[in-house]
């Protein structure tokens, strides 16, 4: 597994690997491991003769009260868990290497960023579709792969690979969630024991929001949300930044319920934010 620093290094790399005809899968992630992260790279393996993994956390995607400073990082064991599934290369740069002082240029789409986590999460979107950018121009992937936990980042990235007419396809893998179905994130380790319960509101509260729509046959998107709202308070430490019922592509609010549904919740958890969500057809 080749480990680069260097944004030129890892371009020669590349070029070499499309010049013999191999494709490559990237992985863009800003560390700290887990088998979500795991599970995106061994699709990558699935698909591509060479996966990269671009290992980042990226400061411009960050607002100025949120978690930079003390964003879980263990390069170390990162680089372990990489070799167990054979990833050709980490891509590794520092903040210098990525973004010189010189640098001024942004990536930013109109609409999309607009709704869900756009909505608390100022300038968020903008710096996740910059270093994007920045990756896909740099690595030229055949392939990208992003995790549905994200799925508005998901959405956002399929938007901007049209629309600047990348040749890469996005690919969307599912949730990976802990035995008790909590998502996993690099931020779960945040949570003290006590939190790590009220945590299970929002998977359970997906599980519920479901019952309704399918089973119980409740199609109305603002009393679903109210009753959810009342279930999340119930649980200790929890803060509701938004619960939301929108159309999976435009992510516009949906109040009356035809068809799929994304139901998207991010919950604050003492001062951890954690998302999750889920695609709801009232069909079945
Ligand atoms: O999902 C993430 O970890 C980040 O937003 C990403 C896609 C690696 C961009 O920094």
């Amino acid at each position: 597994m080749k480990l680069f620093k260097k944004i030129v290094d890892i371009q020669t790399w590349a070029e070499k690997i499309h010049k013999k005809g191999e494709d490559i899968a990237l992985v863009p992630t800003m560390g700290c491991f887990h088998k979500g992260h795991l599970s995106l790279m061994q699709k990558g393996k699935e698909l591509c003769n060479h996966v990269v993994v671009s290992l980042f956390v990226n400061p411009t995607q960050f607002g100025k009260n949120e978690d930079f400073n003390s964003y879980p990082e263990n390069i170390k064991k990162d680089i372990k868990l990489a070799k167990t599934i054979d990833v050709s290369a980490i891509f590794l740069a520092d903040k210098k290497e990525i973004y010189p002082e010189k640098f001024q240029t942004y990536v930013e789409l109109t609409h999309l960023p607009s709704y869900l986590c756009g909505r608390t999460r100022q300038g968020h979107f903008k710096g996740v579709t910059t270093i994007i950018t920045k990756l896909f121009n740099i690595i030229k992937p055949d392939k990208a792969i992003f995790g549905s936990k994200d799925f508005q980042q998901v959405q956002i990235i399929r938007q901007m690979t049209y629309d600047l007419n990348y040749n890469i396809e996005i690919i969307e893998c599912p949730t990976v969630r802990e035995d008790d179905n909590l998502a996993m994130s690099s931020r779960n380790i945040y949570l003290t024991s006590e939190q790590r319960k009220s945590a299970l509101s929002l998977s359970r509260a997906l599980k519920k929001a479901k019952k309704m729509i399918v089973k119980e046959k409740n199609l109305n998107g603002d009393s679903i949300k109210n009753e959810i709202e009342r279930y999340i308070n119930s649980f200790p430490f929890t803060e509701i930044d938004y619960i939301a019922l929108c159309d999976p592509e435009t992510l516009r609010n949906v109040i009356n319920i035809k068809k799929s549904v994304l139901f998207a919740l991010a919950i604050k958890i003492g001062k951890t934010r954690l998302i999750d969500n889920i695609i709801i057809n009232p069909a079945k």
